[in-house]
């Protein structure tokens, strides 16, 4: 099968395509100056670092950062925030339901080792809405030591208010640490950046850079502590690592070759503009679920919004038999319970295998959700 066949609707798992000007400039790295940047002195060192360099510079600018440390994946750099954040036997940790295994897990071994609590922020399960009024007064109880919120849900696509949220913590506790987990939106939405302490981005998702390369932008002057340790081509004869900057959570090589990657994809989004992006995936998300609430058998999972995430489950067929049948059809979709568990808990749909998710990008077109749709029904 050539890809030219396929129809790639789990862009949520990794955007693919890629602009062909990231296939590029990655190829063209390892050809042309496949150098180790900041270590040493010689030109393509200095031609590496100054691409790394130029690479951060445009994440501040597309995040509304004051700075960025890079990582090899959210997960990591979710595992540096949680983990380097000092918390401590009773503190409160509020997250939503639908937060990602890089975040509960981490939560959990705090749990376990340090006595954190963790509580569930209240959605509403018809319309997505997070019961503010209900937030303000729990955070008055209890005040947040951390709030944790996804940007846009992985598994249902819902957009948080975040802007909400943050305002709400910072209110109750002005120590209060905020961190985004924006894997799924770093790309689409830009929330206010003052009031997040670290949004978290993956370079491969909706920033439509390759994998290997993700990170954390700073919106205030909050740090975490390194729980990372090893060379970073700095202030090479102390055994700490450095107090200052960033190097202190870039412990070994760097990934150029994604840097590299991620850096054209920054120009063609700076390029593109985020509008553009969001209006084209607002219309793929009504055209998804207009197209699946019109079958009969199919409860989709959803709210109107504009992530291009949607998630549904037909009547009397397991999620994993759909995106079998699918697969067979050429349509890439993810069926299952897509890193998410609580989510699945929170929406009921766990003991049956969690949801069938589709996932547009910018390269997906209302023809293939038409395609998506017409294959369905064949299904049904
Ligand atoms: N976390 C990714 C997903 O949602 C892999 O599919």
């Amino acid at each position: 099968m050539s890809n030219a066949e396929l129809i790639y609707l789990d862009n949520a798992a990794t955007t693919f395509p890629k602009p062909e000007s990231v296939y590029q400039a990655m190829d063209q790295f390892y050809r042309s100056y496949g150098g180790n940047a900041g270590r040493g002195g010689n030109p393509l060192a200095r031609k590496a670092a100054s691409l790394v360099h130029e690479t951060r510079e445009l994440l501040k600018l597309w995040l509304s950062a004051p700075e960025v440390a890079f990582s090899p994946s959210a997960t990591l750099a979710l595992n540096t925030a949680i983990l380097g954040a000092d918390l401590g036997m009773g503190d409160v940790v509020y997250v939503s339901p639908f937060e990602h295994n890089s975040v509960l897990r981490p939560l959990a071994h705090l749990r376990k080792a340090v006595g954190i609590e963790v509580r569930v922020l209240p959605f509403d399960k018809q319309t997505f809405a997070c019961a503010l009024d209900d937030v303000r007064k729990q955070f008055r109880i209890d005040p947040p030591a951390m709030l944790c919120i996804s940007q846009v849900s992985n598994v249902f696509g819902a957009v948080l208010p975040v802007d909400e949220l943050s305002l709400l913590a910072k209110q109750a506790n002005a120590r209060a640490i905020v961190l985004v987990d924006g894997a799924q939106a770093a790309g689409l939405l830009l929330p206010t950046m003052e009031r997040i302490d670290a949004l978290i981005f993956s370079g491969h998702k909706s920033l439509y850079g390759p994998f290997g390369i993700a990170g954390l932008a700073f919106g205030t002057r909050w740090r975490p502590q390194p729980i990372f340790f090893g060379g970073t081509g700095t202030q090479s004869d102390s055994l700490d690592m450095p107090a200052q900057g960033m190097g202190r959570y870039e412990a070994g090589s760097q990934n150029i070759v994604a840097v590299a990657g991620l850096h054209a994809a920054l120009l063609w989004l700076h390029e593109q503009g985020r509008e553009h992006l969001q209006s084209h995936l607002n219309s793929l998300t009504h055209a998804l679920v207009s197209a699946l609430q019109s079958i009969p058998q199919a409860t989709v999972y959803t709210p109107q919004q504009q992530s291009g995430i949607v998630s549904f489950t037909l009547e009397g067929i397991s999620p994993q038999a759909i995106e079998t049948a699918l697969g067979a059809k050429n349509i890439a979709v993810r069926a299952g319970l897509h890193c998410a568990p609580w989510s699945h808990e929170w929406a009921g749909t766990l003991e049956q295998g969690g949801t069938v998710r589709v996932s547009g990008g910018w390269f997906s077109s209302e023809k293939e959700a038409a395609h998506l749709f017409d294959s369905l029904k064949a299904v049904v």
